[in-house]
């Protein structure tokens, strides 16, 4: 069979990056522009500065992949480009140079839900295996989900609230770190114990999940400590916090591999990233007999390789979008 190569392009939120990936499996090139440095000033992602900074550097992105790639435009097979959901201005930067791409090549033009794309980010590792319990825990998402076949998927739970990754970088805020929190919180916690008693959120039979309780908790007792002046150990405070936070995870998870009898498990979106939670989550793997695929940490947070592997099914189905492909905020785990 011929080699499929898709230019696949990530600006949902504040890195601007463009992929190469061959067959949904092998990246040629990423490139990721990334903006944090600019927003981490402000506390967090500033809407208008993630636009316009998409705008400027968007062309020199696709330059360098394309070089590093060393492919021409006219051998691309498909342009992706992930639509929904994300910051508006963002997504519209993306889109719109996706449209103008695949106008002028006469190539086809794929849209990807970009929670799916986080998902796929597992196929540049290792292909995966059916059925399977994925879990996305990002910025804006925390979804324990299954998947039978590819492209389909059956959500057990959601947030009720606040995100998880959203919940890292608020305690990191009042704990005075920088954004992105979810990193710092991490480093902290290492150092620290877990020694303040926090709430044992959605201790239920559901798979949904909650943050925003144990964030407030952690708020309102440095407000306190703060008022009577008493010190803080931030170390053992990010670590009951991330103890807490994680617990929720792993006490969904065992259940819903009790329950299905799943073996396959992945894990999804930035917060993969943390170490602690691949080894809370690889014990209850291990615990059922499980296996745990987790990207490297370069395609846990937002890349444009991911989209180009959650866009190659698409493309073997000819799931192609016209014109007239407007980004979404908002989406769940749709196509
Ligand atoms: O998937 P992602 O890059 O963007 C979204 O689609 O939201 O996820 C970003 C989130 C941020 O909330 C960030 O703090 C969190 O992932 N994150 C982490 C870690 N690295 C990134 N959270 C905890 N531990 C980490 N090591
Ligand atoms: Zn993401």
């Amino acid at each position: 069979m011929k080699d499929i190569n898709i230019l696949a392009i990530e600006t949902t939120c504040d890195e601007t990056s463009i992929s190469i990936v061959r067959n949904g499996n092998s990246c040629l090139s990423l490139v990721i522009a990334t903006q944090m440095d600019i927003h981490a000033k402000y506390g967090g992602v500033v809407p208008e500065l993630a636009s316009r900074m998409h705008t400027e550097v968007i062309t020199l992105v696709l330059e360098e992949a394309l070089e590093k790639a060393n492919i021409k435009l006219d051998n691309i097979d498909a342009i992706a480009v992930s639509y929904k959901p994300g910051l508006l201005g963002s997504l519209l930067v993306g889109v719109e140079f996706a449209k103008v791409l695949s106008y002028t090549y006469n190539k086809p033009l794929i849209g990807v839900n970009h929670l799916i794309g986080h998902i796929y980010a597992n196929n540049l590792e290792s292909k995966l295996e059916f059925p399977l319990i994925a879990l996305i825990l990002s910025g804006g998402h925390t979804e324990l989900l299954i998947m039978e076949k590819d492209y389909d998927f059956k959500i057990l739970g959601s947030t009720l609230d606040d995100a998880i990754g959203e919940s890292y970088d608020k305690v990191a805020r009042v704990l005075g770190m920088k954004y992105p929190g979810g990193p710092n919180v991490e480093k902290a916690a290492k150092e620290g114990k877990n020694t303040y008693k926090l709430p044992k959120p959605l201790d239920d039979d559901t798979y949904n999940f909650s943050y925003s309780g144990l964030k407030s908790q952690v708020i309102n007792l440095v407000n306190t400590l703060k008022m009577k002046g008493k010190r803080i150990n931030i170390n053992d405070l990010a670590c009951s916090f991330q103890t807490a936070a994680i617990d929720q995870i792993t006490r969904k998870l065992d259940k819903a591999m009790e329950n299905t009898n799943i073996k396959n498990v992945v894990i999804a979106g930035g917060v993969s990233a943390n170490k602690y939670l691949k080894e809370e989550v690889q014990k209850i793997c291990d615990k059922h007999n499980g296996k745990l695929l987790v990207p490297r940490m370069l395609y846990c947070t937002d890349n444009a390789a991911m989209i180009g592997a959650a866009a190659y099914p698409l493309y073997l189905r000819r799931e192609f979008k016209d014109l007239s492909l407007n980004p979404e905020s908002r989406s769940d785990i749709s196509v």
